[in-house]
C-alpha cells in the first residue's frame, strides 16, 4: 500500500504471525516463507492490492497468481475440483502442490490476480508460519515468490531484502525454506492432468495417486495458454548459465552436484549443490548458491551433469530457464 515506507521485518512468534495475516487483510504486501520459496502475499480478493503486488516485482500482468489458503476446505470453496483433482489434494496437501482447476463462479479472488483467466491455481502451504499467517489473514492470499520478476527466487529473508527492501509493507523473517523449490504446478482440467511445472512432489509420486500417466503441456511454454507465466527465460542470473559442462574455462564459475570436480574448476569459484549427490539437498541450495556465485561476476556459470530423473527434473527445468537466451 505504501510505496516508499520502510519494510517492517516480522518475527515468527505468534504475536508476529497474527501481525502479518491482519497487515494481509488490510491489503498491504507481506512476504513469508514457505516450505518451497518465500512468498508475497497480497489479498487476493482485493485488486488494488494485487495491482499494488505486480507492481513491487516489476511482473508482467498477465501473469497469473497462484491463492494460498490455510486448509483444503477452504480450497475446495474457491474451485471445481473433478475427481482425480481431489485424489491429488486429499495426498499431496498440505504441501508443495498447486492445483490449477476451473474457477468457482462465486470464488472471490479477483480477475486480475487470475489474469482474467476461468481456472484458478490453488495451494496449501505445509509451512506453520505460513498457515498460521493465512489462517490469520481469513482471505485468500497471492503469493507468487518474493523476488523482482525474472531474478531467482527467495529461499530466505535476507534475499527477499535485497531484491523488495522498501517496496513491500513487510517480511516475516524466519528460516530458509526448506525444499528451495517452487510447487509442482498440476492442471486438472476436462479429464486431464497436465504438469505444468515440476517439483518437489515428483511425476511419478502424483501418477501414482492417480494411477495413470500425467501429460506434458504441449507446446513450449512460451505461448502455452497453460502455463501464461512459464516464462522460458526466467531464474535470470547475471552471469549466463551454461548446462552440462564437462569443462570450466578460465574465468568461468563451476556449480557442481555430487563428489568430484569438472576439470578447469577453480576452488574459490566453485559450490556444490551437494557433494554426496543428494537431490534433495541440492534443490534446497540451488537458488542461493545460482545467486552467490553470481555475485562473483563471472565470465559464466557452468553447471555439470547430472540425473533428470524425480525431483532432479524440477532442478534441471529451473536451470533450463536460467540458461535460456534473453
Ligand atoms: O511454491 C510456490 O508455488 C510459490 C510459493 C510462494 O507458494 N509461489 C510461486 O508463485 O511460485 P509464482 O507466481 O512465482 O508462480 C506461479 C505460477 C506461474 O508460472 C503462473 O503462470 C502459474 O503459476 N499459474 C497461476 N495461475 C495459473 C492458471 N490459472 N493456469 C496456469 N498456470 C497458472
Ligand atoms: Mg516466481
Amino acid at each position: 500500500m505504501h510505496d516508499t515506507r520502510a519494510t517492517i521485518r516480522l518475527g515468527t512468534d505468534a504475536t508476529s504471525l497474527a501481525e502479518a495475516g491482519r497487515l494481509l487483510a488490510t491489503g498491504a504486501l507481506v512476504a513469508f516463507p514457505t516450505e518451497t520459496v518465500y512468498g508475497l502475499g497480497a489479498d487476493a480478493t482485493d485488486s488494488a492490492a494485487v495491482a499494488r503486488l505486480y507492481a513491487a516485482k516489476g511482473r508482467p500482468s498477465f501473469n497469473p497468481l497462484i491463492a494460498h489458503v490455510p486448509d483444503v476446505g477452504s480450497a475446495f470453496a474457491l474451485g471445481e475440483f473433478n475427481a482425480e483433482a481431489r485424489k491429488l489434494a486429499e495426498a499431496f496437501w498440505p504441501g508443495p502442490l498447486t492445483l490449477v482447476v476451473p474457477a468457482r463462479e462465486n470464488g472471490q479472488v479477483c480477475d486480475l490476480a487470475r489474469a482474467g483467466l476461468s481456472t484458478l491455481a490453488i495451494r496449501v502451504p505445509a509451512h506453520e508460519m505460513a498457515r498460521a499467517i493465512l489462517h490469520a489473514a481469513g482471505k485468500p492470499i497471492a503469493a507468487p515468490s518474493a523476488n523482482r520478476s525474472g531474478h531467482v527466487s527467495p529461499t530466505e529473508a535476507a534475499h527477499v531484502l535485497s531484491d523488495l527492501d522498501g517496496r513491500i509493507d513487510a517480511v516475516v523473517e524466519g528460516e530458509a525454506a526448506g525444499i528451495g523449490l517452487e510447487s509442482t504446478i498440476l492442471a486438472c482440467l476436462q479429464e486431464r492432468v497436465i504438469l505444468l511445472r515440476p517439483g518437489a512432489i515428483t511425476r511419478k509420486a502424483a501418477q501414482a495417486v492417480i494411477g495413470r500417466e500425467i501429460e506434458n503441456p504441449e507446446t513450449s511454454s512460451e505461448n502455452n495458454p497453460l502455463a501464461p507465466g512459464r516464462l522460458s527465460s526466467h531464474y535470470a542470473t547475471r552471469a549466463p548459465v551454461r548446462l552440462d559442462a564437462e569443462e570450466i574455462a578460465p574465468g568461468e564459475a563451476c556449480l557442481a552436484f555430487g563428489p568430484g570436480l569438472p576439470s578447469g574448476a577453480d576452488p574459490a569459484r566453485t559450490l556444490n549443490l551437494s557433494d554426496r549427490g543428494d537431490p534433495v539437498e541440492a534443490a534446497a541450495n540451488l537458488y542461493a548458491m545460482l545467486r552467490r556465485l553470481d555475485g562473483l561476476s563471472p565470465l559464466a556459470i557452468g553447471v555439470v551433469k547430472f540425473s533428470k530423473t524425480g525431483l532432479g527434473e524440477a532442478i534441471f527445468d529451473r536451470l533450463q530457464r536460467a540458461a535460456a537466451p534473453r
